[in-house]
C-alpha cells in the first residue's frame, strides 16, 4: 500500500526520503510525493507528482527543496484518482501541518461535512486531508500538541499511520500508529521513521515498532512515545540487521524473470534451512511436542498467490500428516461465524506478513483462543510479532509485485512441514521424511529444466498467439484446481486478459458455454490413476467444443498428449507435488504473454505489493 518515510537529523533529509521510498514503492506507485522545513523561516515546502519515484525526482530538477526534517510518500489510491491533487502531503487550510498517510480513515466522510461546515476548504478527494484540517482546528482549540494528537486520534476511526509535519514545531515529526505498520530507527543524532524498516536497512539497526493505539514526537535525538490514553510509554530499541543490497535484476529484462529463475535454488534453500533448524521446529511455532502429537485442524488463512499456497497444502496437511485443513480468504473470514474446536491451530499464510486483511483474520482467530501461527517470507514484518509462532520460506526480496518465488518457497516449506507433522504424529518414517526432502530438491530442478526445454517455443510460437485471445481458461483436478488459480491470477494481474480457473469437472456446469474456437483452454494433469482418466474425459469435451487446448502433461500421458493442439510435458514427481514442477513453467508462459503485450511487468497498474489496507 501507500508508503510513508521521514528523517529528522543532523543531515538533508531528501536523500534519504527518497532512498527509502524508492526501496518502498513495492507498496504503491500511483503518486509520490516529498515535503521538508525551510531552515530559513520554518514554512514547509513540498513537491509532488502523479506515477512513481522517477517523476518526482523530474520535479527537484526545478525545485530543489531540502531540509533537515523531510517526509514523503508513495501512493496506492484508495480515496480519488491517482492524480497530483490527490498526491501525499496534504495540507490544513494555512499549509502549517502537512501529513503522510498509509491506511483508511473510515469515519472522513461525516469529519470532513463537519470541518466544511467550519470553513475548511479541501483540495483532494482523499481521506487523509481530512486528517490535517480536523488537527488544524484541535490544535487551535487545544493550543497544546500532545492533548490535541490524543483528541484526534480519538476521533478517526479505521487503520492508519501517518506522520504530520508541524511548521510551527519545525524540529519534530508526528507519527501515529493504529493498526498499520509503522517504525522508527534511530542513528547517531538522527532518527528515520518508515512504514518499513527495509527503509533504512543498512542506515541503522536500531528499531522501534511503534506499538498499535501509539503515538512518537520524534526529534533527532529523541522518541517521546505514548498510547493512545496519553499514558507514556518506554522506549526500547530492538536490534534487527536487514541486510540490505541494492535490488539488480541480474542480466534479466525483469524482477520477476530473475525471481521466476531463483525458484531451484529458494526452494533448495527453504529444504536445508529448515532441515537445519530442524530440532527447534515446535518452539519456533510456539507448539509442544504434544500439541502437534494431538494436532487435529488447521485454519489457515491467506490472500492471493499466498491463498493459492495454501489451497496446494491442503492436500497435504490432509493426506500426509492426517489433519482436516480449512482455508480461508483472509478478508472473509472474520465475518463468518467461528467455531471453536479442540487441537486446532491456526496459520496465516503471507510473504510480506504484512497484508491487512490477513493480519486481521489471525487477530481475529487469537481473539478466538486459537494458538496463531506465520507462514512468511520477511520475518521482521507485524505477523511474526502478532503470532505466537513462525516458520520462514527462505525466497529472499521479492520484488516483482506479482509474486512467483513466494508461492514455490510457501508450497515447498508446507510440504515440509506436513511430513514434520506426520513424522511427529508417527504416520510416517524418518525415512519416508527423508524422502520427502528429496522429492522437493528433485521437483527444484524440474522447475527449471522444463523452463529451460520450452523457453524457445513460448516465446517464439505461443506468446503471440495467446496475447490475441479475449480470455483464457485454466482447467486443473484435486491439487492442480488451486494450481490453476493461481495460473488465472497471474495471467490476470500481469496481461490484463481477463482469466479464471474451474475445476476441470465444474465446466460442463456452466463456464462450457465460454468456449469457443478462439478461446484458449489450459489444463494442469494431475498423476492420480483415477482423477487423471476423468480429466483427460474433462479435457475431451472441450476439445468437442472446438477450443484450442494447451495441456501441462506428465511424461507418458498419452491420451492427453494426442488430445491437446499445444503440449508441454513434465517429468514424473511425488503426485502432490505436480503443481510445483509446473510452476516455473506456468509463470515463463504468463510473462512471455504479458511481455509481449508490452506490460509493466513488474509493475502492473493499480496493484501494490504489500496491501495493508483491508
Ligand atoms: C498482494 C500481492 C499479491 C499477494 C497478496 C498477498 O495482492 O500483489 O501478489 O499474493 O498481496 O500478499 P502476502 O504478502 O500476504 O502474501
Amino acid at each position: 500500500m501507500c508508503s510513508v518515510v521521514g528523517y529528522v537529523g543532523k543531515n538533508l533529509s531528501r536523500a534519504f526520503v527518497i532512498e527509502g521510498l524508492t526501496r518502498l514503492e513495492y507498496r504503491g506507485y500511483d503518486s509520490a510525493g516529498f515535503a521538508c522545513i525551510h531552515s530559513a523561516d520554518n514554512s514547509i515546502m513540498y513537491t509532488k507528482s502523479q506515477g512513481g519515484i522517477s517523476n518526482l525526482l523530474r520535479n527537484f530538477e526545478t525545485f530543489p527543496i531540502d531540509g533537515y526534517v523531510g517526509m514523503g510518500h508513495t501512493r496506492w489510491s484508495t480515496h480519488g484518482a491517482a492524480s497530483v491533487e490527490n498526491a501525499h502531503p496534504h495540507f490544513d487550510c494555512n499549509k502549517k501541518i502537512s501529513i503522510v498517510h498509509n491506511g483508511i480513515i473510515e469515519n472522513f466522510h461525516e469529519l470532513k461535512k463537519m470541518l466544511q461546515k467550519q470553513g475548511h476548504q479541501f483540495k483532494s478527494q482523499t481521506d487523509t486531508e481530512t486528517v490535517a484540517h480536523l488537527f488544524e482546528s484541535l490544535l487551535k482549540e487545544h493550543k497544546n500538541l500532545k492533548s490535541a494528537v490524543l483528541a484526534l486520534v480519538n476521533l478517526l476511526e479505521g487503520a492508519y499511520a501517518f506522520t504530520l509535519m508541524l511548521a510551527d514545531y519545525p524540529s519534530l515529526l508526528v507519527v501515529v500508529r493504529k493498526r498499520s505498520p509503522v517504525c522508527i530507527g534511530k542513528g547517531e543524532d538522527e532518527m528515520f521513521i518508515a512504514s518499513d524498516l527495509l527503509a533504512f536497512a543498512g542506515k541503522t539497526n536500531k528499531v522501534l515498532f511503534l506499538p498499535d493505539e501509539c503515538y512518537a514526537f520524534v526529534t533527532r535525538n529523541s522518541v517521546e512515545l505514548n498510547d493512545f490514553n496519553g499514558v507514556s510509554l518506554p522506549v526500547y530499541f530492538q536490534v534487527i540487521t536487514v541486510p540490505w543490497t541494492a535490488d539488480l535484476k541480474g542480466g534479466h529484462e525483469h524482477f520477476m524473470l530473475k525471481e521466476i529463475y531463483e525458484q531451484k535454488k529458494v526452494i533448495q534453500d527453504t529444504v536445508h534451512n529448515n532441515k537445519a533448524d530442524e530440532n527447534y521446529l515446535w518452539k519456533k511455532l510456539g507448539l509442544t511436542r504434544l500439541q502437534v502429537q494431538d494436532l487435529q485442524v488447521l485454519k489457515i488463512v491467506g490472500c492471493g498467490t499466498s491463498w493459492h499456497a495454501a489451497r496446494v497444502a491442503q492436500f497435504f496437511f490432509e493426506s500426509i500428516a492426517n489433519v482436516r485443513t480449512e482455508v480461508f480468504l483472509a478478508s472473509e473470514l472474520r465475518y463468518q461465524p467461528f467455531f471453536k474446536e479442540t487441537n486446532s491451530v491456526a496459520v496465516a499464510i503471507s510473504q510480506s506478513g504484512e497484508t491487512a486483511d490477513t493480519l486481521e483474520a489471525i487477530r481475529f482467530l487469537r481473539q478466538h483462543g486459537m494458538h496463531t501461527l506465520a507462514v512468511v517470507n520477511v520475518v521482521s514484518s507485524t505477523m511474526v510479532r502478532e503470532t505466537q509462532g513462525y516458520l520462514p520460506i527462505y525466497a529472499g526480496p521479492e520484488v516483482s509485485v506479482a509474486s512467483t518465488k513466494a508461492f514455490s518457497a510457501q508450497v515447498a516449506a508446507l510440504y515440509w512441514l506436513a511430513h514434520k507433522i506426520a513424522f511427529e504424529k508417527e504416520l510416517i518414517t524418518e525415512r519416508a521424511l527423508n524422502a520427502a526432502e528429496n522429492e522437493l530438491l528433485v521437483v527444484a530442478e524440474i522447475l527449471e529444466s522444463t523452463i529451460e526445454k520450452y523457453k524457445n517455443d513460448i516465446i517464439k510460437k505461443h506468446a503471440e498467439r495467446y496475447a490475441q485471445a479475449p480470455y483464457i481458461i485454466f482447467l486443473g483436478r484435486h491439487v492442480s484446481y488451486p494450481f490453476a488459480l493461481e495460473a488465472a491470477l497471474k495471467l490476470k494481474e500481469l496481461s490484463y486478459i481477463f482469466a479464471e480457473g474451474f475445476p476441470a469437472a465444474e465446466l460442463k456446469h456452466g463456464p462450457l458455454a465460454l468456449v469457443d474456437t478462439n478461446v484458449p483452454v489450459i489444463i494442469f494433469s494431475v498423476l492420480d490413476p483415477v482423477l487423471y482418466p476423468k480429466l483427460v474425459a474433462n479435457a475431451q469435451e472441450v476439445k468437442a467444443r472446438g477450443a484450442h487446448l494447451v495441456a501441462f502433461a506428465f511424461e507418458g500421458q498419452q491420451e492427453l498428449i494426442q488430445l491437446a493442439d499445444v503440449v508441454f510435458t513434465i517429468p514424473h514427481v511425488n503426485p502432490l507435488l505436480g503443481p510445483l514442477a509446473m510452476t516455473g513453467l506456468m509463470q515463463f508462459f504468463v510473462y512471455e504473454i504479458s511481455r509481449f503485450l508490452g506490460r509493466p511487468i513488474d509493475k502492473p497498474r493499480n496493484l501494490a505489493k504489500s496491501v495493508t489496507v483491508e
